[in-house]
């Protein structure tokens, strides 16, 4: 990774990586909506959506922290979870990109990073890589709406990012690029 992407990635939040209690500080977005929802059990879909956005897929882990901050039985929020053809459990690829395309993000030009993206890497939105080095997603609103351009990649969340800044760090990671 280059010094410029790791200066970006510290500058995001202004706090170091694995300071969230559970050493990764992607739980902090899902935090975040765990928040905005008052922890009420009603938003466990909503925080189930933010937490594959971010993550990428939804793990085991993850619907355990899931459960314990909504206060639900593990087993109910698995239960949700399968029965939603929209959440996947599937692993992304070797390396993740997912670009928030919600409002804020989407009118500081969002989709032309997503564009860019999928151009170089012949990867729609949304889809694997063909030889599975790269997964690119979009969100819906990640709740860091100041810092919008967001982008997520490798678990890190970047801001204020364009076509060109997201090029280079995927690039720094996956190499090539066309
Ligand atoms: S619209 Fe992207 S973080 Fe809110």
């Amino acid at each position: 990774m280059s010094d410029t992407t790791t200066r970006r990635a510290a500058e995001t939040s202004g706090r170091q990586q694995g300071d969230h209690p559970s050493g990764d500080n992607r739980f902090e977005l899902v935090d975040k909506q765990l928040k905005r929802g008052r922890y009420s059990q009603d938003q466990l879909i909503e925080t189930l959506h933010v937490a594959q956005d971010v993550f990428g897929n939804l793990s085991e882990d993850i619907l355990v922290y899931v459960a314990r901050a909504l206060r639900l039985p593990p087993s109910m929020v698995y239960g949700v979870a399968t029965f939603y053809e929209l959440f996947t459990f599937d692993p992304p690829g070797d390396h993740s990109c997912t670009v928030c395309t919600g409002t804020a993000c989407f009118v500081k030009g969002a989709d032309d990073i997503v564009q860019g993206v999928s151009e170089a890497y012949d990867v729609p939105a949304g889809e694997t890589a063909a030889d599975g080095s790269l997964t690119l997603k979009t969100a819906r609103c990640l709740g860091s709406c100041g810092l919008a351009p967001v982008v997520v990649f490798d678990g890190e969340v970047l801001s204020h990012q364009n076509t060109e800044s997201t090029l280079e760090l995927v690039a720094a990671a996956v190499g090539g690029g066309s």
